[in-house]
């Protein structure tokens, strides 16, 4: 597991993405300009990337705009009232507290965890959530407050933009307290702004471009993630990004795109004609015996081919 890069701590993100970066810090990070003034990171998601990297200022932008507000929330209140917030909402809705209490305290075990306690409280937690029009730094706490409870702390709306992710296993454990608290620290002490915007609003040209550095990490065309169910990353998506990274090249400036060429069986042709005129770099990617150099022609199904495409 990732924990020290170039002599930097990494900070692991409070929520959970798929495709979520920490895991390829190490590999990835080393392959970034040594010297950046700002880095736009166009698709923050859980921004493990965004809050780990070197750079005098760094852009976050994201079209969750609920996952926006939370890092605002974060950023402009008190680690105190954020935690405290969270620990009310838990009392409120009679949550498990497992980290006080155990499992057994629920009639629950580690193994099937502790859905079966929390599911109606969770219920009842989305639903004032969802029935709440009024944007506000609780409603904000409220929203985390579900991913902590939701299964695998991912995030889920409905085409109604309604919260619809189901009731998880876990609660607000001791790990997931600490990779907030430090997140929290983390955002608080560097110079970093969130936007809630589609990736196509960039406005290139309003950055100084000396030092400059984009990095993309899309949704992927060829998997599936909870975040991208209703507003389906599609063809016409990939290939407005890829334009938006040749003329970002055309114009002199770094960019970094992550993605896979391969998953499952299935393989990203435009990405893969697209990526010749630029540099290929495989990553080894988490799980056995997927690194592609070595395994090329075996579980050829099951395996991804886990890139970073750079264009310096
Ligand atoms: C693979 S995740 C990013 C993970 C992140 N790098 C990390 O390590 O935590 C992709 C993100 O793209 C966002 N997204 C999807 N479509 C977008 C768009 N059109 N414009 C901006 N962001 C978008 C999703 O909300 C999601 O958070």
């Amino acid at each position: 597991m990732t924990a020290i890069v170039n002599n930097k701590q990494m900070i692991k993100s409070p929520l959970n993405f798929t495709g979520g970066k920490y895991k390829l810090l190490d590999q990835i990070i080393p392959l970034f300009p040594k010297n950046i003034s700002t880095m736009i990171d166009l698709f923050s998601g859980g921004s493990n990337v965004g809050v780990n990297i070197e750079a005098d200022k760094i852009i976050s932008i994201d079209n969750q705009k609920e996952l926006i507000r939370l890092f605002n929330s974060f950023k402009e209140h008190s680690k105190d009232g954020v935690f405290q917030t969270i620990f009310d909402i838990i009392d409120k809705y009679s949550l498990s507290k497992s980290f006080e209490y155990g499992y057994e305290y629920y009639d629950c075990n580690s193994l099937k965890g502790l859905g079966k306690y929390n599911k109606e409280k969770f219920i009842k937690l989305r639903k004032d959530y969802n029935s709440l029009s009024q944007d506000s730094f609780y409603k904000d706490i409220m929203f985390y407050t579900i991913i902590i409870y939701s299964f695998n702390n991912q995030i889920r709306f409905n085409s109604k933009g309604e919260c619809n992710i189901p009731v998880g296993k876990r609660d607000f454990n001791k790990n997931l307290q600490q990779n907030l608290s430090n997140f929290i620290d983390r955002i608080k002490s560097i110079d970093i702004e969130f936007y809630a915007m589609d990736f196509v609003e960039l406005d290139i040209n309003q950055y100084d471009k000396d030092n400059l550095f984009i990095y993309a990490d899309p949704p992927y065309l060829i998997t599936t993630a909870t975040y991208n169910e209703q507003n389906g990353w599609n063809v016409h998506r990939e290939k407005e990004l890829l334009e938006l990274l040749d003329l970002i090249d055309s114009k002199g400036i770094k960019f970094a795109l992550s993605n896979v060429f391969e998953n499952n069986g299935r393989r990203n042709k435009i990405l893969e004609k697209w990526s010749k005129n630029y540099k290929i770099h495989y990553l080894k990617h988490s799980y056995k015996n997927s690194n592609y150099q070595k395994n090329k022609n075996k579980n050829s199904l099951f395996k991804t081919v886990e890139i970073l495409v750079t264009n310096f």
